[in-house]
């Protein structure tokens, strides 16, 4: 449809109609001939507001979103076609690893690429958008949607906004093989107080400037067509009321000028959160503020006409945003197609295509995390040893994470399998050893209790320990249930059940030469795990290729090169913690004897794993680290070069990283900040060079009179493996 035609469409809508575009209805109250359901009138919504909604979410499969579009259509006055939206995070029917996991490759074009799949296989099956990426930035483990961040760090974050956001949109969100990005949730709804997931969220502006928004900001830039807001308060006034953010920053500043929808029922929140008295109040600050469309309450729907009426709300507010999601609708080319292609393709042919598997093995091999190997325990020998696997992840299928709601357990290929695929002329056992959650704590995941199969614990136990001493090594498949994480998973221990220690410890009294690895959507507090194992690798929830990509890790049919995304805590205690701290007045000088230093009696100021860390089955050798110069300028850029020899015997990949230390500024400085990273892959012997642009624009930040610029004086380059190499160089920033 042309613009014109839009605003004509726009003309004729009774104000009902164009309110009930901003009403997206969930799609559980869905039936065809809109019967309204229990659910639908307890929530308060009538018969008329589900024919006007402009949105729905969570309806699944190509055929029953074409009734209920083809329903919709016929009743809607103008048959303006319903918008069909979903959370696909980590993959459609395909699931790959999640997106803390995808962190961890330091690979933002196969983030893309499997962003690029998940839309293939949600746009076959009728989905228009989906509400992904989460891009908040993440430094508490506790937190359960860590799972859903692509970590710690701003920068990274930021290149994996824009890449997912183009995998998704693709060159046009009218093709057949697109879907529209929905960026969540706006703003910095990853620091709630406590990790405590719907928490207050307290940040100082700078620290929202500098570190918590740019990745929503790479977002926009890329072109999300959607942003959520979200739950949280950002220092006392709840995001989803935030006209300070929205208008301001999110629309002004920054240029939005797309659809902004609420987190589910987030404007009915506003209530609660003790701002607004009633849904009248909360519908006229959420209107006035930005939000456009209203997920999954009445609020809108009931308020907004009498708003309107009385002259509370301007009819212009709403014109605005109806004509914004009028246009997401045109841009998606629903008005000449409602079925946005779907109905012409045969989604069976796209879902779990092998093309798609490969992709979900290459990117559960390239997530995981080796965090340890001493004494090169792994990779594992392909003959000649008894390996026994242990642990309630040695054959268990559920390897995907907390949201993949349309996953499928027969499409997963567990450790097991992939065990047996490769060492056919090995001696392998396996034996679960243990229940994987603690009985005394019931675990509620999204669709009720989670209930474990009762086990004989001692049974299985004595296999588990029968197996082990048997073995040359074991290898221990242990961690979380995806429950554990995900929204409201909030852990304020973040070990792993304790079934699981119990099995571990038990283990170790019987064999040394133990191998762990961990399925999880945090990092965990691994002190036990750590002290107990001589390899350790962080698989986190894989995806349905994770059995075979852990395989084929521990037998080193490819080697591991995933680096941490977000730092493993030395315990919970230690949280939030994250590389990009500041200096204070009192450092740590390691020497204890000094007390008045900032650092814990009892505990490290260091993770036990810093962020960037990860090792392989090589070694890489840095040389002839070198600046081209050692002045910036406005107009001058330098280039850090290194070369990078790869001296083991292992064909192997590093992720080379650049931060920056700026030594001196009107504002405290971060003690480092990721600023490039690269990867290469070298075979034995193979020697590559990594060169890093150092300008000016890297350099900036919010300085003591909140302008965003450089200051000129001198700063540190650091490159190496993880963010706590201290292999630097100093250059200067000169006007
Ligand atoms: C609430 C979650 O916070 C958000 O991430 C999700 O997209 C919506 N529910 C819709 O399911």
């Amino acid at each position: 449809m042309k613009r014109d035609e839009l605003q004509k469409l726009l003309k004729e809508m009774s104000l009902e109609e164009k309110i009930g575009q901003l009403v997206q209805i969930p799609g559980f109250m869905i039936e065809k001939g809109a019967v309204l359901t229990g659910p639908a009138m307890e929530m308060g919504f009538t018969e008329e507001d589900l024919f006007n909604a402009g949105a729905t979410l969570s309806v699944f499969g190509f055929d029953r979103i074409k009734e209920i579009q083809d329903d919709f259509m016929a009743h809607q006055p103008h048959h303006i076609p319903l918008l069909f939206m979903g959370d696909i995070i980590n993959g459609y029917r395909s699931v790959f690893p999640i997106p803390l996991a995808q962190g961890c490759t330091f690979d933002p074009a196969l983030a893309g690429q499997l962003a690029a799949m998940s839309a293939k296989e949600s746009s076959a099956s009728g989905l228009h958008v989906t509400f992904s990426p989460m891009v908040d930035l993440v430094r508490d483990a506790r937190w359960g949607r860590v799972m859903e961040s692509t970590g710690e760090d701003t920068y990274l974050n930021s290149c994996f906004a824009k890449a997912v956001i183009e995998g998704y949109q693709g060159k046009d969100v009218a093709d057949a093989d697109s879907v529209a990005a929905c960026v969540k949730h706006f703003a910095a709804y990853g620091a709630p107080e406590g990790g405590r997931d719907y928490n207050t969220v307290e940040l100082s502006e700078r620290t929202l400037l500098d570190d918590y928004l740019p990745s929503y900001h790479a977002a926009v830039d890329a072109g999300t067509e959607m942003v959520m807001t979200s739950f949280n308060t950002i220092n006392r006034i709840p995001a989803s009321g935030n006209a300070f953010y929205m208008k301001d920053v999110l629309r002004k500043q920054w240029g939005f000028n797309g659809v902004l929808i609420s987190d589910w029922a987030a404007i009915n929140e506003l209530i609660t959160n003790g701002i607004c008295r009633e849904k009248e109040e909360a519908a006229t600050l959420a209107i006035n503020a930005g939000v456009d469309m209203d997920m999954c309450t009445p609020v809108y729907a009931s308020s907004l006409k009498k708003l309107v009426e009385d002259g509370t709300v301007s009819e212009d507010l709403i014109d605005e945003s109806c004509m914004r999601i009028l246009e997401l609708k045109n841009r998606l080319g629903l008005f000449e197609d409602p079925y946005h292609h779907a109905d012409n393709r045969n989604a069976d042919e796209v879902i779990l295509c092998r093309e798609h598997r490969e992709l979900c093995l290459k990117a559960a091999e390239e997530s995981i995390v080796l965090l340890k190997n001493r004494k090169e325990i792994l990779p594992l020998a392909k003959e000649g040893l008894e390996i026994a696997f242990i642990g309630p992840y040695a054959d268990n299928k559920r390897l995907h994470g907390v949201w993949s709601m349309l996953a499928e357990e027969e499409d997963t290929v567990t450790v097991r399998q992939g065990i047996e695929e490769i060492a056919q002329n090995n001696t392998v056992t396996f034996a679960k050893g243990c229940r994987l959650l603690d009985k005394k704590y019931p675990l509620y995941g999204f669709r009720g209790r989670v209930e474990e199969e009762d086990v004989d614990d001692e049974e299985l136990l004595l296999d588990a320990m029968t197996k082990a001493k048997r073995a040359d090594v074991v290898v221990m498949l242990l961690g979380e249930h995806p429950c554990h994480s995900g929204e409201a998973g909030s852990r304020a221990d973040i070990r792993i059940p304790k079934p699981q220690r119990r099995l571990l410890k038990a283990i170790a009294k019987v064999n040394s030469n133990i191998v762990t690895v961990l399925f999880h959507g945090r990092p965990l507090d691994i002190r036990g795990v750590d002290r107990r194992s001589k390899a350790v690798m962080a698989a986190w929830f894989p995806g349905i290729e994770g059995g075979r990509a852990v395989a084929r890790l521990l037998y080193g049919e490819t080697a591991p090169s995933g680096h941490l995304a977000m730092s493993f805590p030395y315990c919970v205690g230690q949280v939030p913690v994250h590389y990009d701290s500041f200096t204070t007045g009192r450092q740590y000088t390691g020497n204890d004897e000094n007390r008045f230093q900032s650092k814990y009696l009892d505990i490290p100021n260091k993770p036990l794993y810093p962020f960037g860390h990860g090792l392989t089955y090589t070694t890489f050798d840095y040389t002839d680290v070198e600046l081209s110069g050692d002045t910036v300028t406005p107009t001058t850029d330098i280039t850090l070069n290194a070369k990078i020899k790869n001296i083991g015997n292992r064909a192997g990949t590093e992720t080379v990283q650049l931060y920056i230390r700026d030594l001196y500024g009107s504002v405290v400085r971060p003690v480092r900040k990721l600023k490039g990273f690269k990867r290469i892959t070298l075979n034995p012997g193979e020697e590559g060079t990594v060169s890093f642009v150092i300008n000016r624009e890297m350099l900036r930040f919010t300085r003591a009179d909140m302008t965003f610029d450089a200051e000129p004086g001198d700063f540190y380059a650091y490159v190496g493996t993880n963010s706590a190499t201290e292999r630097h160089l100093k250059f200067t920033l000169t006007e």
